[in-house]
């Protein structure tokens, strides 16, 4: 149920991102079963023009940047929750995600990262499953002033063996997804309500 009326509660939205550009690509798969797993409450709407983002120019995103990023920042300042599927790259965030954050983080007083919640997530061959982009993201997350939602800590290891026809295998991963998606309908709401009932900062009704 979509309201304006905050003080009844309604279906919550989320963008997705995909923090990877590969044809196939595990995380992109990942966020595909995000969506499909979210409950009621939660409408995740993925965000699907990440190649279409040119490299982070300062002069450009302190004027607000191409439509691209316009459509981004106000896609994500609009939504309660950003979800992030992120790969890992030598040890790293993606280039083109962090690129891609780098250009809605500014300009001040117009983030669309600033109050936002943040659920993390990310799937890799390796054994540690994205954990160290992980930290880098929640590290940047502190700097634009998001809530990135704390647990569970969601690591899709060996991705390769955990996925079959598109769809993830894996009880453990499915569990914990359910999980965070709570969790993050829930610190939504928390800082909804201790907030008076106002809309969470930074978004946008
Ligand atoms: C340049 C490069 C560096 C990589 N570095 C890491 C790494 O540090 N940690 C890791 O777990 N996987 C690493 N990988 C493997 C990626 O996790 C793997 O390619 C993964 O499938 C990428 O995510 P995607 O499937 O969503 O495209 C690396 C791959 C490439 C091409």
């Amino acid at each position: 149920m979509m309201t304006d009326d905050l003080t009844v509660p309604r279906t919550l939205r989320a963008v997705g991102i995909a923090g990877s550009l590969r044809a196939g690509s595990y995380n992109q798969l990942l966020l595909d079963n995000v969506i499909r797993l979210s409950p009621d409450e939660l409408e995740i709407e993925p965000f699907t023009r990440l190649a279409e983002i040119p490299p982070f120019n300062e002069d450009d995103a302190r004027q607000g940047g191409p439509a691209v990023v316009v459509e981004l920042r106000d896609a994500v300042r609009a939504a309660d929750a950003l979800i992030i599927a992120t790969p890992e790259y030598n040890y790293g965030v993606p280039g083109v995600l962090k690129n891609a954050l780098d250009w809605i983080s500014i300009p001040p007083g117009n983030s669309g990262l600033e109050g936002k919640v943040v659920a993390l997530m990310g799937a890799s061959p390796s054994i540690l499953g994205t954990a160290r982009a992980q930290s880098q993201l929640r590290q940047s997350f502190v700097f634009t002033q998001s809530h990135v939602v704390n647990h569970p800590e969601v690591f899709v290891t060996k991705a390769h063996t955990r996925f079959e026809n598109g769809t993830l295998t894996d009880p453990g991963a499915t569990k914990l997804i359910g999980q965070l998606l709570n969790n993050t309908v829930k610190l939504v709401r928390t800082l909804r309500s201790a907030d008076g009932n106002a809309p969470v900062p930074g978004a946008v009704r």
